[in-house]
């Protein structure tokens, strides 16, 4: 396998675990590049069901090793929590998972700047984040405050940018950090029993990856969140606060561009997206209720019910271009199964244009109205099957149109939340798309 980034295509929860997953098996690497512990990574094997915030994918194929890059925000405490139930589960994590010592870490001050952050908007206004302090950790790795992995290897530093931080946010707000019980010394209890733990898992994460690439191994670099939830190419201001496209990867990891192959996009059949904002094509009727039941769609992380919709090709057009995207892997057909007809969007309506782009600012996608191209439903089963061959002409030709219309080939096309319930298209005579 060259080595590739796994991205979501749309609003994130496209099924990235399953594929990243499925591409893990042949892989020497797995790297997170992007988030926190806002992810929620589904990953069905048999009876159990691993959902992985923090911990790379890979952790669940025997023969990968795992890097949580320094594009990832850390938080301490979530990161041990997941690591003992994957443990408890039977898995090797020992030896197995690196984090690289630029990480920035989430301390509790950034769920409380958070809370006050949500609760200063407007009820329309507010981003209906995780509350897991994504967007406060990043602001203060960006107005140069915050704190790292590798700080945790230095007591002396890592006490003096904690006060630091600590003093700087007292100062903004009023001491409402000392008035919650949030000092430099509380979280510095808080996390003793972390850095114990932590530190033989330390890396040079860039070295570490550029070592594996000059070797000859195969990495995959696993995306977070989605396209539109991107910083600067998604609905600002209801995004996340990371690099969640294809850049990320290498500001994320630390690796130049010439180390990626593949990009492939991971994109729901249909969409959903999860807290406020723009969404062109959401079903806001009995189609969407079906939708959320059939597909189940609920936070992995939050257990929050996601708002559903149809395929918005628009969307997806602007994902393939601001990525590279070359492949895309279609997660979910099975929830189509029992639509008579299934409606795609080819175009928006923009101020009384009809137009095939994504308006430059994303927040405009409020004042756009999509416009469908009605396909016809199969009817019929897909649940858990493997063969191309097998689907109902109705479906292929569904997966025709959007390869078609995006350019791009289709690598995989999920049928079931079941390892197993996957078509793998690579060298296959069917191959679709450009
Ligand atoms: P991620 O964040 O992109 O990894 O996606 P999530 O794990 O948050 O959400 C995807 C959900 O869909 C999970 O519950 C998966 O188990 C489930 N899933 C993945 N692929 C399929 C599929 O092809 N069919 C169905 N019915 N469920 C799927
Ligand atoms: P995975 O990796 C879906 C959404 C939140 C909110 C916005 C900002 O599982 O696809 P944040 O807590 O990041 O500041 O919230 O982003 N969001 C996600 N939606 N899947 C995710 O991750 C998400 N991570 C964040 O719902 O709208
Ligand atoms: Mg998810």
């Amino acid at each position: 396998m060259s080595n590739c980034v796994v991205l979501g295509a749309q609003w994130g929860d496209e099924g990235k675990g399953k594929v990243v997953d499925l591409l893990a098996k042949s892989a020497d690497w797995v790297a997170r590049y992007a988030g926190g512990a806002n992810a929620g990574h589904t990953v069905k094997v048999g009876q159990t069901k691993f959902a992985l915030h923090l911990v790379p994918t890979g952790i669940l194929s025997p023969q990968a090793r795992c890097l949580i890059g320094h594009g990832v925000v850390l938080d301490l405490p979530a990161l041990f929590n997941e690591i003992d139930s994957l443990i408890k589960a039977g898995i090797k994590v020992d030896d197995r998972l690196f984090v690289a010592s630029a990480a920035h870490l989430v301390l509790p001050h950034h769920k409380l700047l958070e809370e006050q952050g949500e609760e200063c908007r407007s009820s329309a206004e507010k981003i209906g984040t995780t509350m897991r302090g994504i967007g406060p950790a990043y602001a203060d790795k960006i107005a140069r405050r915050g704190v790292r992995a590798g700080d945790l290897l230095d007591p002396d530093r890592l006490g003096r940018s904690l006060r630091q931080a600590i003093d700087y946010w007292n100062r903004i707000t009023n001491g409402l950090l000392s008035s919650r019980g949030c000092t430099a010394e509380s979280v510095l209890q808080e996390l003793q029993p972390c850095i114990a733990r932590l530190t033989p898992m330390i890396v040079d994460g860039p070295l570490l990856l550029d070592d594996a690439v000059r070797r000859g191994q195969s990495i995959l670099y696993e995306g977070a969140q989605g396209v539109l939830l991107d910083i600067d190419f998604g609905t600002y201001p209801y995004v996340t606060s990371s690099s969640t496209t294809v850049g990320g990867a290498c500001t994320g990891l630390g690796i130049p561009p010439s180390a990626i192959g593949r990009v492939i996009g991971v994109v729901k059949a249909y969409t959903t997206r999860v807290g406020n904002g723009p969404f062109p094509t959401e079903a806001l009727n009995d189609d969407g209720n079906r939708l959320q039941a059939g597909g189940n769609e609920f936070g992995t992380t939050t257990g929050r019910s996601r708002r559903c919709g149809w395929l918005d090709l628009v969307a997806l057009k602007y994902a393939v271009r601001v990525n590279g995207i070359t492949h895309i892997a279609v997660t979910k057909l099975d929830v189509l199964d029992e639509f008579d007809e299934i409606p795609v969007c080819v175009a928006y309506e923009h101020r009384g244009q009809r137009t095939t782009e994504v308006p430059f600012d994303g927040a405009r996608l409020d004042e756009v109205k999509p416009v469908y191209k009605t396909m016809p439903g199969w009817k019929q089963r897909t649940v858990g099957l493997t063969d191309f061959d097998e689907l109902p002409s109705a479906s292929k030709n569904y997966l025709k149109f959007v390869c078609d219309s995006l350019h791009v080939k289709l690598l995989m096309v999920s049928t079931g939340p079941e390892r197993e319930e996957t078509i793998l298209l690579e060298n296959h005579h069917s191959l679709v798309g450009a």
